[in-house]
């Protein structure tokens, strides 16, 4: 057999010593007090509430797979044990009609093994959002193109369906379109897995928003893949942004939501736009982004929420995944400005929410 030769050696080394100091960074990161002082007692009214935000976590077509910035982000997770996690899509990495249903569903194993198992093995939910990579809700003459990825994702999630029964409801068309509530908490996940969301997601968006399970005290939270306005360069285009986006955000900002969480554009900017309040999260795995007037790409990373039913605050953190250190919002761009979408201004990632009328 070859023995390692200096340079073998050096690189082993520095590997070692890198694993070593992301360990180390791991455990500064995770040992972090909670923002607001307090620490995380889930299902409680007047305790925090954590809720992992991750998107945007798929390799190359047909990979079953993932990179070293997810199975980091997954530990994190795990040490930091959020009450719940809410996926803003593109789990897995379809969008390709030439692969076969076992390859679909060799993906879908791939997610549960890598990402999906773990979490709920510690008791955390996991709530997604379809991407356009799982199942993407694009036509051709009328026919989903991506029917088949339809299928295996409505098969994968409704067998996991269990674990978030209780929260569930206006879930008719789970995983692609419904609600969830929580202590302090209520969430509507629509299918904007591509640009268009029909009238009739639109109509069904306003009832599921008016449910008698939500309380005028919860922070109410919409999530959907695709923005209502471009964040990310190359992706200020029509197809990666939601069409007719005005009359959705009217329609969100009667409803009086706090916060509209998308994926897609792999670069995190926390922003105001159209009236509401909108998160862009950054990719968990590959093909980082640079905002629209950066030079920088975004950095693959997570985001941390909390939540004091209390005193109705927020405090968002969003983490590296790379250096796992906290990315600092005073560095990204005051706006983004893309021609034909709306503007986006950077907002304070601490905020109170106004108690809905
Ligand atoms: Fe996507």
């Amino acid at each position: 057999m070859k023995q390692p030769g200096r340079r073998d050696f050096l690189r082993l080394m520095a590997a070692a010593a890198s694993a070593s100091a992301l360990e180390a960074l791991l455990r500064q990161a995770t040992a972090q007090p909670l923002a607001s002082g307090q620490s995380s007692s889930p299902q409680a009214q007047n305790n925090p509430v954590r809720i992992g935000l991750i998107s945007d976590l798929n390799r190359s077509y047909g990979s079953t797979s993932y990179g070293s910035t997810v199975e980091r982000g997954v530990s994190l997770l795990l040490q930091q044990k959020p009450d719940l996690v809410i996926c803003a899509g593109d789990m897995v990495a379809g969008q390709k009609t030439s692969l076969t249903d076992r390859q679909l569903a060799a993906m879908w194993e791939g997610f549960q093994v890598s990402v999906q198992r773990p979490l709920q093995t510690a008791g955390i939910p996991l709530l997604p959002a379809i991407g356009n990579h799982d199942a993407s809700s694009q036509r051709f003459q009328g026919r989903y193109i991506y029917a088949r990825e339809r299928q295996q994702a409505s098969f994968f999630w409704n067998q996991h369906r269990d674990a978030l029964s209780p929260g569930l409801t206006e879930a008719i068309n789970f995983p692609f379109q419904y609600a969830w509530h929580g202590p302090g908490l209520f969430l509507v996940v629509m299918d904007a897995s591509s640009a268009t969301v029909s009238s009739a997601q639109r109509q069904w968006l306003s009832r599921a928003l008016n449910a008698p399970q939500r309380h005028k005290d919860d922070l109410c939270l919409v999530v959907g893949h695709l923005p209502l306005t471009a964040f990310s360069q190359g992706r200020a285009r029509a197809g990666e942004c939601i069409h007719d986006a005005g009359s959705l955000a009217a329609e969100l900002r009667q409803a009086q939501v706090d916060l509209v969480i998308s994926g897609h554009h792999h670069a995190w900017y926390p922003a105001e736009a159209l009236g509401l309040r909108l998160l862009s999260l950054g990719a968990m795995g590959s093909g980082p982004r640079r905002l629209l007037g950066s030079n920088i790409a975004s950095a693959a990373s997570l985001t941390l929420l909390d939540w004091s039913v209390s005193d109705q605050c927020i405090s968002e953190r969003t983490l590296n995944l790379n250096t796992l250190s906290e990315m600092q919002p005073d560095l990204l761009p005051t706006t983004i400005v893309a021609p034909g979408f709306a503007e986006a201004r950077r907002r304070s990632t601490q905020w109170q929410r106004t108690q809905r009328g």
